[in-house]
């Protein structure tokens, strides 16, 4: 696999994207909120749902059902014949004034599906958790989270922006190939820490002469670094020098951010 691979490309949006729908676990007290009813025969918990959606249908979903025509400006969601096959199976609820519900049953729920605002990750720097601590390091829960619902075994996982690696190195652990990029050789430097160690602390990336050295070892590494990873560096003739200055610039930058926290 080749890392730090820098070339060119176009962006468009494709028709093919992966999307795969993350859930979050229920807890008693919230299965038991939305699942509020028990099914004598079986034990099981379910809710009651309607068997009608808006909009108008001339076809089987429109006609009547049980004498009975979906309410004005709706249609059944299933035709009559198969919702004759889920009443047959105990899966309609039938209130006392004799108005259909569709029993939706707990022990099918895949969980709470995950919305857009996202509360259970915290920044990577404020929770105990292990980090090998990048500056800009991110939840690792998180990217688990996002590679997971867009992407499949074998797919290919771009990271332009790399830094501590955190992203390949789950993407690695899912079972994804990966590209990553970076300009900076500290963040280099910490990304094939990443691969080759895990999440073991690096050193103190602010004020350790010694972190220093240990990258100065590591940038001279041409080697398969644990099982299955092969990493060597892509010498690109083409790309624009980065002078010295810029770099150090650049850890500066680093450096201040750190100290922010
Ligand atoms: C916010 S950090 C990345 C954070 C990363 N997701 C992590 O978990 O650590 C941004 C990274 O982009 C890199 N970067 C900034 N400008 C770049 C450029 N023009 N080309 C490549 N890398 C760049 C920086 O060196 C830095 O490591």
């Amino acid at each position: 696999m080749e890392m730090f691979r820098i070339t060119s490309c176009s962006t468009r949006k494709s028709e093919k994207y992966v999307w795969n729908q993350a859930f979050e676990a229920w807890t008693d007290a919230t299965a038991k909120k939305e699942y509020q009813y028990i099914e004598e025969e079986t034990g099981r918990r379910y809710k009651k749902v309607p068997i009608h959606a808006p909009g108008t249908r001339n076809g089987a979903t429109g006609q009547p059902w049980r004498g009975m025509l979906p309410p004005p400006g709706k249609h059944w969601q299933y035709t009559p014949e198969t919702l004759d096959e889920m009443d047959a199976r105990g899966e309609i609820y039938w209130s006392p004034t004799g108005n259909p519900r569709r029993k939706v049953y707990f022990d099918n729920s895949k969980g709470i599906p995950v919305q857009d605002i996202w509360l259970d990750f915290k920044d990577a720097h404020n929770q105990n958790i292990k980090i090998t601590g990048y500056p800009t390091e991110k939840n690792s829960e998180m990217l688990r989270r996002i590679i997971l619902a867009s992407s499949n075994k074998d797919d290919l996982v771009l990271d332009a922006f790399s830094g501590s690696g955190t992203t390949i190195s789950i993407a690695e652990e899912l079972g994804r190939q990966w590209i990553a990029i970076d300009n900076s050789p500290l963040a280099i430097e910490t990304t094939i820490h990443r691969l080759a160690r895990g999440t073991e602390a690096m050193g103190d990336f602010v004020k350790s002469d010694e972190t220093q050295m240990t990258q100065k070892f590591l940038l001279d590494t041409d080697r398969v670094l644990r099982s299955g990873i092969d990493v060597y560096f892509e010498t690109a003739p083409d790309l624009q020098h980065i002078p010295e200055d810029f770099i150090s610039e650049w850890q500066s930058k680093l450096i201040f951010q750190a100290n922010l926290w």
